[in-house]
C-alpha cells in the first residue's frame, strides 16, 4: 500500500470521520507522503491485463461522474512507470468525461480482476490527445482487430494508487475465462454419450 494515495484521500473531513470512528490513530502513521507514486511491475502488469475499468471524473458543478471503459484485454497501455493511456472509443456522443476532464483533469480509475478478487484504485491527471497529432501514440493504442471507432486518446499521469483487500468481491468469469473449463466438460460429456450410445446398441 502506498502512502501518497492516503495523503490525497485523507482530507480534513475524512480525518474527522476517522477520529469520530476510532481509526484516526492507526492511520496517522501514514500521513504526509507527498511524492507521486510510480507503478511497480505489479501495478503495471495488472493494468496492462485488464479488459475494462471504471473512470470517475468531476463535473464543473461538483458532481462525481463514473463511466465504464472496456476493450480487448490489454487495451490500457502502460507507457512508463508514471503514465498510462487508452483509446477513447466512440459511444453515445455525450462526451461527459471529455467535458469534465477539460475543466478538471483529475480522475479516479478503478480496475477489477473478479476471478482473483483483486482491485486497484488509481488517481491521475488526464489529458485528451488527438491521435492524428501523435502517430506513435496512435500505433501503441489502436487495436485494428477490435471493432470500435477511436476518437482520441486519454493519457493519464499517475498521481497515486492503492490496492484493496479482496473482501466482498464475488468471483465472476468472462466467457473466455470459462471456455477452457466448459470445453473440457463438453468433451467429456460427448465421450460419455458415445460410450452410452455404444452400450445401448443391441448385442449381436
Ligand atoms: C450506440 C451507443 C449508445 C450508448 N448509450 C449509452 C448510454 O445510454 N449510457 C451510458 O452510460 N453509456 C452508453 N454508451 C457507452 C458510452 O457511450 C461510452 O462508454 C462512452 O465512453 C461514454 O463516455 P462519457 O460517459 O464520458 O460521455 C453507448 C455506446 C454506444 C456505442
Amino acid at each position: 500500500m502506498t502512502s501518497h494515495f492516503l495523503n490525497v484521500a485523507f482530507t480534513p473531513a475524512v480525518k474527522e470521520a476517522q477520529a469520530a470512528n476510532g481509526s484516526r490513530q492507526a492511520y496517522s502513521t501514514r500521513d504526509g507522503e507527498t511524492v507521486r507514486d510510480s507503478l511497480t511491475d505489479a501495478e503495471a502488469g495488472f493494468v496492462a491485463s485488464r479488459d475494462s475499468f471504471y473512470m470517475a471524473s468531476v463535473s464543473e458543478t461538483g458532481w462525481p461522474y463514473i463511466q465504464h471503459r472496456g476493450g480487448a484485454p490489454g487495451f490500457v497501455k502502460v507507457l512508463s512507470a508514471t503514465q498510462i493511456a487508452f483509446a477513447d472509443f466512440r459511444g453515445n456522443r455525450q462526451y461527459v468525461s471529455v467535458g469534465n476532464l477539460s475543466k478538471d483533469d483529475r480522475a479516479a480509475l478503478f480496475f477489477m480482476d473478479y476471478p482473483s478478487q483483486t482491485r486497484l484504485k488509481l488517481l491521475g491527471h488526464v489529458r485528451t490527445v488527438n491521435l492524428a497529432d501523435d502517430p506513435a501514440l496512435a500505433a501503441a493504442l489502436i487495436d485494428p482487430d477490435y471493432r470500435a471507432k477511436v476518437e482520441r486518446a486519454f493519457v493519464i499521469d499517475v498521481e497515486a494508487f492503492d490496492w484493496n483487500c479482496p473482501q466482498h468481491i464475488t468471483p465472476r468469469y468472462t466467457l473466455a475465462e470459462i471456455e477452457p473449463a466448459v470445453g473440457a466438460l463438453k468433451a467429456r460429456i460427448a465421450e460419455l454419450e458415445a460410450e452410452l450410445a455404444a452400450a445401448r446398441q443391441p448385442a449381436g
